[in-house]
């Protein structure tokens, strides 16, 4: 067998790669570059600049405002159920795809909030995304109450490489927990949490949970009403390939749909757009979470990028994705520890998502100079380089060459 670290071991590994094919699929002006940050902003699909043109020539600029009428005003209701279907495991009307994930967290942990109208803690990790702290922050401040943090107080302690357990949560949990968000993968260790145990813990103290999907969504496939979560928001243009900006996603149980209110109540969200009088009379279902108006061009290349993972299927995916974070992390074993490098992401292939984070005190160094060499990864602060390892366009060789180059500054570095 040839040795595990050469590059033809790689090529062999494109060889027998089931998903090679759909990387022609995409853009890929300059083929010199390792792109290992398509966790971040996934790649430009090929089919993308057609539909938008077709939105852009045919829809706005011959149909005019008639085309509110014939098909905007459902656009981000059809291709929510179509991301829904393909990504998360929801039915018809459970997926909206609207603003960006930020707004989506804040009206999310908002109506959460309301439903328990009797208590004003909201649980998160200290070690989220920094948007989904201020957003637990400012809610749970708007209600009069605080948020519980888990994770470590220290700043200087590095942050956690397993996923957030059920235990955890549980230990955290009281009488007045409303809402508990967390990341159902983790933007720098990768560790995936177990959303069904979670969601269970969290209803056991009546609670509610709202899972960040950000780096699952497109990467692992989900099972939201499976797993029996209330809320979930993700963005759209890491995995989902929807471009930058691309409005981002809401999913709620239907179970919630008559009782959830959106704090910010806009005149898309209303149950008759066009009424323009009276007060806000909340939409039924999903429809409620819209706000304002959605853009029926960024719509188009969501959708683009959804019809690509439809048609890859979310489990073979996810086969290439824990083949292509297992041959990093034996890649950065065999070459990097010896140059001080530790993998901050776990081992176990069923507790991570598609990403794989290497620790090194000249994270910040190292992937200004990979990105000089045409190798793109990105720094996570303090200490990490991020390797993003998006299935539809990622090669072994590129985790290769990418690591090879990482392994080429060390050696220069001495
Ligand atoms: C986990 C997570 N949550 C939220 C966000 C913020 O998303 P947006 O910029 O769409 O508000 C990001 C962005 O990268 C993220 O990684």
């Amino acid at each position: 067998m040839t040795e595990a670290t050469s590059r033809t071991y790689a090529e062999s590994l494109d060889g027998s790669d089931p998903l090679a094919g759909f990387r022609l699929r995409f853009e890929i002006p300059d083929p010199a570059v390792v792109y290992l940050d398509g966790n971040s902003l996934g790649r430009l699909p090929a089919a993308t600049a057609d539909r938008i043109s077709t939105v852009v020539h045919g829809e706005w600029g011959d149909r005019l405002i008639r085309s509110w009428s014939e098909g905007w005003m459902d656009r981000p209701f059809e291709v929510g159920d179509r991301l829904g279907a393909a990504l998360l495991g929801a039915g018809p009307g459970e997926t909206v795809v609207c603003d960006n994930t930020t707004v989506n967290l804040y009206k999310v942990l908002g109506a959460a909030m309301s439903m328990r109208p009797d208590r004003s803690t909201v649980v998160a990790h200290r070690g989220e995304f920094p948007t989904d702290r201020y957003v637990a922050a400012e809610v749970a401040r708007s209600r009069s109450g605080s948020v519980k943090w888990l994770g470590p107080l220290d700043p200087s302690v590095p942050f956690p490489v397993s996923p957030v357990t059920a235990n955890d949560v549980a230990a955290a949990l009281h009488d007045d927990v409303a809402v508990v968000l967390l990341s159902v993968v983790d933007y720098r260790s990768a560790a995936l949490a177990d959303i069904g145990a979670i969601t269970r813990a969290v209803h056991d103290e009546g609670a509610l949970v709202v899972w960040d999907c950000s780096h699952a969504g497109g990467s692992v496939p989900l099972d939201l009403p499976g797993s029996g979560a209330d809320f979930a928001v993700g963005c759209s243009y890491k995995f989902i390939n929807g471009g930058p900006g691309a409005p981002a996603w809401i999913w709620a149980a239907p179970r919630h749909h008559g009782s959830m209110t959106n704090p910010i109540p806009g005149w898309m969200g209303h149950e008759d757009v066009f009424a323009m009088t009276g007060d806000y009379a909340p939409a039924p279902g999903i429809r409620r979470f819209m706000t304002g108006t959605p853009s029926a061009i960024a719509l188009a290349a969501v959708d683009a990028g959804v019809a690509l993972l439809e048609e890859a299927g979310m489990d073979a995916v996810r086969a290439k994705s824990t083949a292509l974070t297992s041959y990093c992390i034996d890649l950065a074993d065999s070459w990097l520890a010896p140059f001080g490098v530790e993998v901050a992401t776990p081992r176990d292939p069923s507790q991570r998502g598609a990403h794989v984070t290497l620790r090194h005190p000249d994270a910040l160094a190292l992937t200004q100079a990979l990105t000089d060499r045409g190798v793109i990864p990105d720094f996570r602060h303090p200490d990490g380089v991020r390797v993003g390892l998006a299935p539809l366009t990622t090669r072994f060789t590129d985790v290769h060459d990418g690591i090879a180059s990482l392994r080429a500054l060390l050696e220069a570095l001495g």
